[in-house]
């Protein structure tokens, strides 16, 4: 069967990795969580002392890209890949509030940007694959045949984010849970590179009131209309 590109983007926490992942696993393509390769070059600014009081030292930075190596393995046991950051497995390193209050900083520099958009069209050369994050639609694959832009409220937003982090035994507040979301979503609606916005050609999925059975069925009529 013909294989087709999906993107999906949309603002923080609407469910987009959930969704992403029903679909690969559905259609057995590929699925890249281009978030957690930014989150991974924001963990690497933050252990090196490069972002202190939420100040980046972007100079240093970007002379250090060519040594930030990010790369994804498949872990069987899981089922599901894991991200590596200079050989090391950091698949729950990225997922802290640190990194989060970090990433959208790192994110605004062009020349990381530059670096990781670079190795998702390469990861993407063939097809069959779901990306989702911010600018897929728009800069990494400009051509992809199904593009989804999700919402939801930011409440629903900061709800789900807060009861996943809980789960994973995580001490947050949905306050801070709340400001962080609100804020990543300024930075990255008003950067100047790649900013988040939903291309002409995408189409709108409103999650707040669709649960993941709801939404997964949603978007399979989408992909059957493209295949
Ligand atoms: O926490 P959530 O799953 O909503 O975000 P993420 O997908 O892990 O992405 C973390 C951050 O990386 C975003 O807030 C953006 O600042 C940045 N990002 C980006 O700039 N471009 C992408 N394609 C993906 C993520």
């Amino acid at each position: 069967m013909k294989k087709i590109t999906i993107a999906i983007d949309g603002f923080s926490s609407t469910g987009k990795s959930t969704l992403a992942k029903q679909l690969a696993q559905k259609l057995q393509y590929v699925y890249v969580d281009s978030g957690a390769m930014y989150r991974a070059v924001a963990l690497y600014a933050l252990n090196h002392k490069l972002i202190i009081d939420k100040k980046l030292n972007k100079e240093i930075l970007i002379s250090h890209l060519p040594e930030i190596k990010v790369s994804f393995r498949y872990n069987e046991l899981l089922k599901a890949s894991e991200i590596y950051l200079n050989g090391d497995n950091v698949n729950t390193a990225i997922r802290t509030m640190e990194v989060s209050n970090s990433v959208s900083i790192v994110a605004t520099v062009p020349e990381v940007r530059q670096q990781l958009v670079e190795l998702q069209q390469e990861m993407g050369a063939h097809k069959g694959i779901v990306m989702d994050g911010r600018d897929i639609g728009t800069v990494v694959f400009p051509d992809a045949e199904l593009k989804l832009f999700m919402t939801a409220s930011a409440d629903t937003r900061a709800q789900r984010r807060y009861d996943e982090l809980i789960e994973s035994g995580a001490e947050v507040t949905y306050q801070a849970v709340l400001e962080n979301i609100t804020s990543r979503d300024h930075i990255d609606s008003t950067r100047e590179d790649s900013p988040l916005f939903k291309a002409d050609d995408a189409i709108g999925i409103d999650n707040s009131n669709l649960n993941k059975e709801q939404q997964f069925e949603k978007v399979m009529k989408l992909v059957k209309s493209k295949l």
